[in-house]
Protein backbone atom coordinates (compact mmCIF):
# COMPACT_ATOMS: atom_id res chain seq x y z
CA UNK A 1 0.00 0.00 0.00
CA UNK A 2 1.21 3.16 -1.39
CA UNK A 3 1.98 5.60 1.38
CA UNK A 4 -0.06 9.05 1.21
CA UNK A 5 -2.75 8.16 -1.10
CA UNK A 6 -6.50 8.02 -0.02
CA UNK A 7 -6.94 5.10 1.28
CA UNK A 8 -11.30 3.76 0.83
CA UNK A 9 -12.84 1.13 2.52
CA UNK A 10 -13.37 -0.99 -0.31
CA UNK A 11 -9.10 -1.20 -0.83
CA UNK A 12 -8.74 -1.61 2.52
CA UNK A 13 -11.04 -4.93 2.33
CA UNK A 14 -9.30 -6.20 -0.62
CA UNK A 15 -5.80 -6.13 0.84
CA UNK A 16 -7.80 -7.45 3.79
CA UNK A 17 -8.63 -10.67 1.89
CA UNK A 18 -5.08 -11.12 0.11
CA UNK A 19 -3.19 -10.99 3.43
CA UNK A 20 -4.46 -14.02 5.15
CA UNK A 21 -0.75 -15.47 5.35
CA UNK A 22 0.46 -11.54 6.80
CA UNK A 23 -1.76 -12.44 9.63
CA UNK A 24 -0.95 -16.11 10.11
CA UNK A 25 2.34 -15.06 10.74
CA UNK A 26 1.40 -12.17 13.36
CA UNK A 27 -0.50 -14.49 15.27
CA UNK A 28 1.95 -16.91 15.50
CA UNK A 29 4.85 -14.36 17.08
CA UNK A 30 5.56 -15.66 20.67
CA UNK A 31 5.61 -11.66 22.37
CA UNK A 32 1.54 -10.95 21.14
CA UNK A 33 0.54 -9.87 24.29
CA UNK A 34 -2.50 -11.55 26.23
CA UNK A 35 -4.33 -9.17 27.82
CA UNK A 36 -3.68 -6.28 25.53
CA UNK A 37 -5.32 -4.84 22.27
CA UNK A 38 -2.70 -4.55 19.27
CA UNK A 39 -2.87 -4.16 15.90
CA UNK A 40 -3.62 -7.46 14.52
CA UNK A 41 -1.13 -6.98 11.79
CA UNK A 42 0.91 -3.57 10.66
CA UNK A 43 0.95 -0.48 13.48
CA UNK A 44 -1.13 0.82 16.12
CA UNK A 45 -0.67 4.12 18.05
CA UNK A 46 -2.93 6.75 20.01
CA UNK A 47 -6.45 5.19 21.65
CA UNK A 48 -9.30 7.16 19.63
CA UNK A 49 -12.89 7.81 20.72
CA UNK A 50 -12.83 6.14 23.44
CA UNK A 51 -16.28 5.81 24.72
CA UNK A 52 -19.30 3.81 26.27
CA UNK A 53 -22.69 3.28 24.79
CA UNK A 54 -25.64 1.00 25.34
CA UNK A 55 -23.22 -0.86 27.68
CA UNK A 56 -20.76 -1.30 25.18
CA UNK A 57 -17.58 0.30 24.82
CA UNK A 58 -15.90 1.36 22.02
CA UNK A 59 -12.30 1.35 21.15
CA UNK A 60 -10.90 2.86 18.28
CA UNK A 61 -7.06 3.44 17.78
CA UNK A 62 -5.10 4.84 15.15
CA UNK A 63 -4.19 1.89 12.69
CA UNK A 64 -1.98 0.96 9.90
CA UNK A 65 -2.76 -2.59 8.94
CA UNK A 66 -0.60 -2.53 6.17
CA UNK A 67 3.21 -1.87 7.31
CA UNK A 68 4.48 -2.28 11.24
CA UNK A 69 6.43 1.07 11.14
CA UNK A 70 3.60 3.02 10.68
CA UNK A 71 2.33 5.28 7.27
CA UNK A 72 -1.22 6.06 6.67
CA UNK A 73 -3.72 6.39 9.40
CA UNK A 74 -7.42 4.39 9.26
CA UNK A 75 -9.48 4.12 12.99
CA UNK A 76 -9.53 0.42 14.15
CA UNK A 77 -12.11 -0.54 16.05
CA UNK A 78 -11.99 -2.99 18.92
CA UNK A 79 -15.63 -3.48 21.03
CA UNK A 80 -16.05 -5.13 25.10
CA UNK A 81 -19.04 -4.94 27.63
CA UNK A 82 -16.17 -6.30 30.51
CA UNK A 83 -12.60 -5.14 28.87
CA UNK A 84 -11.97 -9.07 29.13
CA UNK A 85 -13.93 -10.09 26.20
CA UNK A 86 -13.38 -8.29 23.12
CA UNK A 87 -14.52 -8.01 19.38
CA UNK A 88 -12.37 -7.01 16.54
CA UNK A 89 -14.77 -4.73 14.58
CA UNK A 90 -13.67 -3.36 11.40
CA UNK A 91 -12.36 -0.28 10.90
CA UNK A 92 -14.42 2.53 11.16
CA UNK A 93 -12.60 5.69 9.51
CA UNK A 94 -10.64 6.16 5.95
CA UNK A 95 -8.41 8.56 4.61
CA UNK A 96 -10.63 8.98 1.57
CA UNK A 97 -11.81 12.45 1.21
CA UNK A 98 -9.71 15.79 -0.06
CA UNK A 99 -10.13 16.87 3.90
CA UNK A 100 -8.37 13.59 5.19
CA UNK A 101 -6.57 11.95 2.43
CA UNK A 102 -2.99 11.77 4.50
CA UNK A 103 -4.77 10.26 7.40
CA UNK A 104 -7.56 10.08 9.60
CA UNK A 105 -5.74 11.50 12.50
CA UNK A 106 -6.60 11.39 16.58
CA UNK A 107 -10.13 12.26 17.90
CA UNK A 108 -12.55 11.46 20.65
CA UNK A 109 -16.13 10.99 20.96
CA UNK A 110 -18.62 13.00 23.45
CA UNK A 111 -21.80 11.30 24.28
CA UNK A 112 -24.93 13.19 25.06
CA UNK A 113 -28.61 11.86 24.54
CA UNK A 114 -28.29 8.89 22.79
CA UNK A 115 -25.64 10.59 20.15
CA UNK A 116 -21.67 9.55 20.29
CA UNK A 117 -20.26 12.74 18.30
CA UNK A 118 -16.93 12.08 17.04
CA UNK A 119 -14.38 14.92 16.61
CA UNK A 120 -10.91 13.99 14.62
CA UNK A 121 -8.41 15.34 12.63
CA UNK A 122 -7.64 15.39 9.02
CA UNK A 123 -4.29 15.49 8.33
CA UNK A 124 -3.74 16.90 4.57
CA UNK A 125 -0.07 17.49 3.25
CA UNK A 126 0.59 19.62 0.40
CA UNK A 127 2.77 17.90 -1.96
CA UNK A 128 2.74 20.51 -4.65
CA UNK A 129 5.68 22.14 -3.58
CA UNK A 130 9.16 21.18 -2.80
CA UNK A 131 9.69 23.86 -0.50
CA UNK A 132 6.97 23.12 2.55
CA UNK A 133 8.49 22.26 5.46
CA UNK A 134 5.63 20.89 6.83
CA UNK A 135 5.18 23.15 10.04
CA UNK A 136 5.16 26.21 9.23
CA UNK A 137 3.53 25.63 5.75
CA UNK A 138 2.33 22.89 3.57
CA UNK A 139 -0.03 21.05 5.79
CA UNK A 140 -4.10 21.39 6.46
CA UNK A 141 -5.00 20.22 9.75
CA UNK A 142 -8.94 19.40 9.36
CA UNK A 143 -10.77 19.94 12.49
CA UNK A 144 -14.02 17.32 11.20
CA UNK A 145 -17.01 15.61 13.07
CA UNK A 146 -19.19 12.58 12.09
CA UNK A 147 -21.72 11.46 14.68
CA UNK A 148 -23.83 7.95 15.50
CA UNK A 149 -26.51 6.72 17.36
CA UNK A 150 -24.56 3.25 18.16
CA UNK A 151 -20.77 3.10 17.26
CA UNK A 152 -21.16 1.52 14.03
CA UNK A 153 -23.06 3.29 11.69
CA UNK A 154 -21.99 7.09 10.91
CA UNK A 155 -23.26 10.25 9.19
CA UNK A 156 -21.18 11.87 7.05
CA UNK A 157 -17.86 13.69 7.78
CA UNK A 158 -18.41 17.76 8.21
CA UNK A 159 -15.37 19.81 8.31
CA UNK A 160 -15.73 22.60 11.59
CA UNK A 161 -12.73 24.06 11.28
CA UNK A 162 -9.89 24.89 8.95
CA UNK A 163 -6.15 26.63 8.75
CA UNK A 164 -7.76 29.85 8.46
CA UNK A 165 -10.03 29.33 11.65
CA UNK A 166 -7.12 28.85 13.58
CA UNK A 167 -5.20 32.03 15.25
CA UNK A 168 -2.92 33.65 13.30
CA UNK A 169 0.28 32.77 15.15
CA UNK A 170 0.09 29.34 15.02
CA UNK A 171 2.55 26.86 12.78
CA UNK A 172 0.18 23.59 11.20
CA UNK A 173 0.65 21.40 14.21
CA UNK A 174 -3.44 21.79 15.49
CA UNK A 175 -4.93 18.68 16.39
CA UNK A 176 -6.64 15.67 18.44
CA UNK A 177 -9.31 17.15 19.60
CA UNK A 178 -11.32 16.49 22.73
CA UNK A 179 -14.51 17.74 24.05
CA UNK A 180 -15.11 19.21 27.53
CA UNK A 181 -18.97 20.29 28.36
CA UNK A 182 -18.77 22.94 31.30
CA UNK A 183 -22.34 24.46 32.40
CA UNK A 184 -24.07 24.58 29.03
CA UNK A 185 -21.03 24.97 27.37
CA UNK A 186 -19.16 23.06 25.07
CA UNK A 187 -15.20 23.53 24.78
CA UNK A 188 -12.60 22.13 22.25
CA UNK A 189 -9.08 21.47 22.97
CA UNK A 190 -6.66 21.02 20.22
CA UNK A 191 -2.74 20.46 20.15
CA UNK A 192 -1.29 23.02 18.94
CA UNK A 193 2.19 24.70 18.37
CA UNK A 194 2.94 28.13 17.99
CA UNK A 195 4.93 30.13 15.00
CA UNK A 196 7.35 30.73 17.60
CA UNK A 197 7.87 27.07 18.67
CA UNK A 198 6.27 26.76 22.10
CA UNK A 199 3.18 24.49 22.64
CA UNK A 200 0.05 24.34 24.09
CA UNK A 201 -3.25 24.24 23.67
CA UNK A 202 -6.43 25.95 21.93
CA UNK A 203 -9.83 26.12 23.31
CA UNK A 204 -12.85 26.27 20.99
CA UNK A 205 -16.56 27.13 22.61
CA UNK A 206 -19.51 26.16 21.34
CA UNK A 207 -23.30 26.43 22.73
CA UNK A 208 -24.53 23.08 20.42
CA UNK A 209 -21.36 21.54 18.96
CA UNK A 210 -21.77 22.24 15.49
CA UNK A 211 -20.10 26.11 15.51
CA UNK A 212 -17.56 26.90 17.31
CA UNK A 213 -15.56 29.98 17.95
CA UNK A 214 -12.42 31.05 19.61
CA UNK A 215 -12.23 31.20 23.29
CA UNK A 216 -8.21 31.31 24.48
CA UNK A 217 -5.06 29.51 25.10
CA UNK A 218 -4.33 26.60 27.62
CA UNK A 219 0.02 27.18 28.30
CA UNK A 220 2.62 27.05 30.59
CA UNK A 221 4.11 31.07 31.07
CA UNK A 222 7.81 29.31 29.84
CA UNK A 223 7.92 27.31 27.16
CA UNK A 224 7.29 23.76 28.14
CA UNK A 225 8.45 21.91 24.46
CA UNK A 226 7.20 23.32 21.38
CA UNK A 227 4.18 20.75 20.74
CA UNK A 228 1.48 19.27 22.86
CA UNK A 229 -0.05 16.63 21.44
CA UNK A 230 -3.20 15.06 22.54
CA UNK A 231 -5.15 17.32 24.98
CA UNK A 232 -7.54 15.71 27.03
CA UNK A 233 -9.57 18.32 29.67
CA UNK A 234 -11.64 16.85 32.76
CA UNK A 235 -12.87 17.37 35.84
CA UNK A 236 -11.89 14.82 38.12
CA UNK A 237 -13.03 14.65 41.85
CA UNK A 238 -13.63 18.14 41.72
CA UNK A 239 -10.25 19.09 40.20
CA UNK A 240 -10.22 20.89 36.39
CA UNK A 241 -7.59 18.45 34.54
CA UNK A 242 -4.90 18.78 31.62
CA UNK A 243 -3.64 15.95 30.32
CA UNK A 244 -1.53 16.54 27.43
CA UNK A 245 1.51 15.12 25.46
CA UNK A 246 4.26 18.17 25.01
CA UNK A 247 7.37 17.04 22.88
CA UNK A 248 11.06 18.77 23.28
CA UNK A 249 11.00 18.88 26.78
CA UNK A 250 14.72 18.51 28.09
CA UNK A 251 15.15 15.99 31.02
CA UNK A 252 15.16 17.67 34.69
CA UNK A 253 16.41 15.43 37.34
CA UNK A 254 14.39 12.44 37.12
CA UNK A 255 11.81 13.64 35.12
CA UNK A 256 11.49 13.85 31.39
CA UNK A 257 13.99 11.22 30.12
CA UNK A 258 11.69 10.09 27.20
CA UNK A 259 11.68 11.65 23.79
CA UNK A 260 8.19 13.18 24.44
CA UNK A 261 6.25 13.33 27.34
CA UNK A 262 2.84 12.85 28.81
CA UNK A 263 1.92 15.37 31.39
CA UNK A 264 -0.99 16.34 34.09
CA UNK A 265 -1.67 19.81 34.80
CA UNK A 266 -4.00 20.93 37.63
CA UNK A 267 -6.10 23.88 35.99
CA UNK A 268 -7.19 25.72 39.52
CA UNK A 269 -8.29 28.97 37.86
CA UNK A 270 -11.16 27.54 35.51
CA UNK A 271 -10.91 28.44 31.91
CA UNK A 272 -9.79 32.31 31.78
CA UNK A 273 -7.76 32.89 29.13
CA UNK A 274 -5.33 35.24 31.18
CA UNK A 275 -4.66 32.76 33.44
CA UNK A 276 -4.57 29.63 31.41
CA UNK A 277 -1.61 31.31 29.51
CA UNK A 278 0.08 31.31 32.93
CA UNK A 279 0.39 28.33 33.83
CA UNK A 280 3.97 27.48 36.48
CA UNK A 281 5.97 24.67 35.10
CA UNK A 282 6.04 23.25 38.49
CA UNK A 283 1.75 22.42 37.86
CA UNK A 284 3.51 19.86 35.35
CA UNK A 285 3.36 16.51 36.66
CA UNK A 286 4.50 13.18 35.10
CA UNK A 287 1.49 10.91 34.23
CA UNK A 288 3.77 7.66 33.54
CA UNK A 289 7.51 6.78 34.61
CA UNK A 290 8.02 4.14 31.89
CA UNK A 291 9.84 3.78 28.31
CA UNK A 292 6.26 3.23 26.66
CA UNK A 293 3.37 5.67 27.53
CA UNK A 294 2.00 8.35 25.11
CA UNK A 295 -1.33 9.95 23.74
CA UNK A 296 -3.55 8.84 26.14
CA UNK A 297 -6.82 9.27 26.39
CA UNK A 298 -10.12 9.47 28.95
CA UNK A 299 -13.79 9.33 28.94
CA UNK A 300 -16.81 8.85 31.54
CA UNK A 301 -17.97 5.53 31.24
CA UNK A 302 -22.05 5.12 31.96
CA UNK A 303 -21.46 3.99 35.50
CA UNK A 304 -19.54 7.73 36.25
CA UNK A 305 -15.75 6.20 36.10
CA UNK A 306 -12.87 8.57 34.21
CA UNK A 307 -11.14 5.46 32.38
CA UNK A 308 -7.81 5.99 30.85
CA UNK A 309 -5.98 4.24 28.22
CA UNK A 310 -3.04 4.81 27.06
CA UNK A 311 -0.65 3.91 24.04
CA UNK A 312 2.33 1.45 24.98
CA UNK A 313 4.56 2.98 22.60
CA UNK A 314 5.73 6.15 21.76
CA UNK A 315 7.10 8.01 18.64
CA UNK A 316 10.73 8.65 17.92
CA UNK A 317 12.09 6.72 20.63
CA UNK A 318 15.81 5.86 20.30
CA UNK A 319 14.76 2.12 21.70
CA UNK A 320 12.96 -0.56 19.27
CA UNK A 321 10.50 -3.31 19.18
CA UNK A 322 11.52 -6.77 17.76
CA UNK A 323 8.13 -7.45 16.97
CA UNK A 324 8.31 -5.10 14.19
CA UNK A 325 10.64 -8.44 12.19
CA UNK A 326 7.36 -10.43 13.27
CA UNK A 327 5.24 -8.03 11.29
CA UNK A 328 3.35 -5.55 13.89
CA UNK A 329 4.57 -2.72 16.41
CA UNK A 330 2.77 -1.49 19.42
CA UNK A 331 -0.34 -2.35 21.93
CA UNK A 332 -2.66 -0.30 24.34
CA UNK A 333 -2.20 -0.24 27.83
CA UNK A 334 -4.86 -1.49 30.17
CA UNK A 335 -7.85 0.48 31.13
CA UNK A 336 -7.07 2.62 34.26
CA UNK A 337 -9.73 4.43 36.50
CA UNK A 338 -8.64 7.92 37.62
CA UNK A 339 -8.74 9.53 40.98
CA UNK A 340 -7.31 13.37 41.79
CA UNK A 341 -6.47 12.86 45.33
CA UNK A 342 -4.16 14.79 47.37
CA UNK A 343 -3.09 17.22 44.64
CA UNK A 344 -2.28 14.25 42.41
CA UNK A 345 -3.57 12.09 39.62
CA UNK A 346 -3.87 8.46 40.77
CA UNK A 347 -4.63 5.62 38.43
CA UNK A 348 -6.23 2.38 39.65
CA UNK A 349 -6.70 -0.38 37.13
CA UNK A 350 -10.34 -1.24 36.19
CA UNK A 351 -11.47 -4.31 38.41
CA UNK A 352 -12.59 -6.12 35.56
CA UNK A 353 -9.51 -7.49 34.96
CA UNK A 354 -10.06 -9.47 38.22
CA UNK A 355 -11.59 -11.94 36.05
CA UNK A 356 -8.60 -13.11 34.78
CA UNK A 357 -6.88 -13.88 38.03
CA UNK A 358 -6.33 -17.98 38.38
CA UNK A 359 -3.75 -20.08 40.58
CA UNK A 360 -3.52 -17.58 43.19
CA UNK A 361 -0.37 -17.69 45.44
CA UNK A 362 0.33 -15.84 48.93
CA UNK A 363 4.03 -15.18 50.08
CA UNK A 364 5.56 -13.69 52.72
CA UNK A 365 8.17 -11.30 51.15
CA UNK A 366 11.30 -13.35 52.37
CA UNK A 367 9.58 -16.74 51.03
CA UNK A 368 10.71 -14.64 47.81
CA UNK A 369 14.32 -14.70 47.85
CA UNK A 370 15.33 -17.90 47.20
CA UNK A 371 14.17 -20.53 44.33
CA UNK A 372 11.93 -17.82 42.99
CA UNK A 373 8.66 -18.18 41.03
CA UNK A 374 7.68 -18.66 37.99
CA UNK A 375 5.35 -16.25 35.63
CA UNK A 376 5.59 -14.25 32.59
CA UNK A 377 2.09 -13.62 32.44
CA UNK A 378 1.14 -12.91 35.92
CA UNK A 379 -0.51 -9.80 38.39
CA UNK A 380 1.97 -9.82 41.32
CA UNK A 381 0.13 -7.31 44.49
CA UNK A 382 3.11 -6.29 46.99
CA UNK A 383 2.27 -5.02 50.09
CA UNK A 384 5.53 -3.95 52.21
CA UNK A 385 5.01 -3.84 56.12
CA UNK A 386 8.69 -2.07 55.98
CA UNK A 387 10.95 -1.77 53.13
CA UNK A 388 14.83 -0.47 54.24
CA UNK A 389 15.45 -1.14 50.25
CA UNK A 390 14.76 -4.26 47.75
CA UNK A 391 15.59 -5.72 44.68
CA UNK A 392 12.51 -7.24 43.28
CA UNK A 393 13.80 -9.51 39.81
CA UNK A 394 10.37 -9.07 37.47
CA UNK A 395 12.00 -11.47 34.45
CA UNK A 396 15.59 -12.13 33.59
CA UNK A 397 17.14 -9.12 34.07
CA UNK A 398 14.30 -6.86 34.35
CA UNK A 399 14.92 -5.47 38.56
CA UNK A 400 13.05 -2.83 39.73
CA UNK A 401 14.96 -1.65 42.70
CA UNK A 402 14.25 0.70 45.98
CA UNK A 403 17.21 2.27 47.83
CA UNK A 404 17.69 5.73 49.15
CA UNK A 405 14.17 6.93 48.67
CA UNK A 406 14.99 6.25 44.69
CA UNK A 407 12.40 3.41 42.85
CA UNK A 408 14.25 2.18 39.66
CA UNK A 409 13.10 0.42 36.77
CA UNK A 410 16.36 -1.05 34.95
CA UNK A 411 15.28 -3.07 32.06
CA UNK A 412 18.62 -5.02 32.15
CA UNK A 413 19.20 -6.89 28.73
CA UNK A 414 15.60 -7.51 28.52
CA UNK A 415 15.10 -3.45 26.73
CA UNK A 416 15.82 -3.21 23.15
CA UNK A 417 17.61 -0.42 24.18
CA UNK A 418 15.54 0.69 26.69
CA UNK A 419 17.93 1.21 30.37
CA UNK A 420 16.78 3.25 33.37
CA UNK A 421 13.76 4.98 34.73
CA UNK A 422 13.55 6.15 38.34
CA UNK A 423 11.34 8.07 41.10
CA UNK A 424 11.58 9.63 44.24
CA UNK A 425 9.62 8.21 46.56
CA UNK A 426 9.25 8.76 50.65
CA UNK A 427 7.99 5.83 51.24
CA UNK A 428 7.67 2.38 49.40
CA UNK A 429 4.05 0.91 50.40
CA UNK A 430 2.64 -1.19 47.47
CA UNK A 431 3.45 -2.54 44.13
CA UNK A 432 0.39 -3.86 41.64
CA UNK A 433 2.29 -5.23 38.84
CA UNK A 434 1.10 -6.78 35.32
CA UNK A 435 3.33 -8.77 33.18
CA UNK A 436 2.22 -9.08 29.71
CA UNK A 437 4.35 -11.59 27.47
CA UNK A 438 6.22 -8.53 26.24
CA UNK A 439 5.06 -5.45 28.58
CA UNK A 440 5.31 -4.28 32.26
CA UNK A 441 2.75 -1.70 33.72
CA UNK A 442 3.68 -1.09 37.85
CA UNK A 443 1.07 0.74 39.64
CA UNK A 444 3.31 1.91 42.94
CA UNK A 445 1.57 3.14 46.23
CA UNK A 446 -1.93 2.39 44.91
CA UNK A 447 -1.01 4.04 41.51
CA UNK A 448 0.24 7.69 42.48
CA UNK A 449 3.23 6.82 40.16
CA UNK A 450 3.05 3.97 36.97
CA UNK A 451 5.64 2.54 34.84
CA UNK A 452 4.54 1.62 31.39
CA UNK A 453 6.87 -0.63 29.29
CA UNK A 454 7.57 -3.05 26.92
CA UNK A 455 9.86 -5.79 27.69
CA UNK A 456 11.35 -8.36 25.51
CA UNK A 457 12.70 -11.83 27.16
CA UNK A 458 10.55 -14.21 27.46
CA UNK A 459 12.52 -16.00 30.60
CA UNK A 460 13.02 -15.80 34.54
CA UNK A 461 11.51 -15.81 37.43
CA UNK A 462 10.35 -13.16 39.63
CA UNK A 463 12.29 -12.89 42.94
CA UNK A 464 12.72 -10.38 46.01
CA UNK A 465 15.58 -9.93 48.19
CA UNK A 466 16.54 -7.25 50.61
CA UNK A 467 15.62 -5.71 53.91
CA UNK A 468 11.43 -5.42 53.83
CA UNK A 469 8.64 -7.28 55.39
CA UNK A 470 4.91 -7.52 54.18
CA UNK A 471 3.12 -10.20 51.88
CA UNK A 472 2.96 -10.63 48.01
CA UNK A 473 -0.16 -12.50 45.95
CA UNK A 474 0.96 -13.94 42.63
CA UNK A 475 -1.91 -14.70 40.04
CA UNK A 476 -1.53 -16.19 36.35
CA UNK A 477 -3.80 -14.23 34.31
CA UNK A 478 -5.91 -15.67 31.76
CA UNK A 479 -5.91 -13.09 29.20
CA UNK A 480 -8.61 -11.69 26.63
CA UNK A 481 -10.88 -13.53 25.17
CA UNK A 482 -11.79 -12.70 21.33
CA UNK A 483 -15.45 -13.94 20.11
C1 LIG B 1 0.21 11.28 18.69
C2 LIG B 1 -0.09 11.70 17.27
C3 LIG B 1 -1.25 12.68 17.22
C4 LIG B 1 -1.77 12.48 15.82
C5 LIG B 1 -1.61 11.01 15.63
C6 LIG B 1 -1.31 10.57 14.23
O1 LIG B 1 0.86 10.05 18.77
O2 LIG B 1 1.05 12.25 16.65
O3 LIG B 1 -0.90 14.00 17.51
O4 LIG B 1 -3.09 12.89 15.67
O5 LIG B 1 -0.54 10.61 16.49
O6 LIG B 1 -1.28 9.18 14.15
Amino acid sequence: MEKYRKVFRKDYEKWYQENQEYRERVASDPRRLRFHLMPETGWLNDPNGLCQMDGLYHIYYQYTPFEPTGGIKLWGHYTTTDFVRYTNEEPVLFPDTDLDAHGVYSGSAFVEDGTIHYFYTGNVKRFDRDDYDYIMDGRESNTISFDSRDGFRFTEKKLLLGNEDYPGDMSCHIRDPKIFKRGRMYYMALGARDAHGKGLVLLYESPDLRSWKYHGRITTKETFGYMWECPDLFELDGQLCLICCPQGVEPSGVDYWNVHQCTVMGLDHGLDDDICRNIPLDAAAMVDRGFDFYAPQSFLDESGRRILIGWMGIPDADYTNPTTQAGWQHALTIPRVLHWKEGRLVQEPVRELQQMRCNERTFALGQLNAAGEDGIVFEGCFRFESCGHMRLTLRQGVTLTYEDGLLTLDMGNAGSGRTKRCVRLEELRELQIFSDTSSLEIFVNQGREVFTTRVYGLEGKIRLEGECTGTAVLYDLSGFIYQ
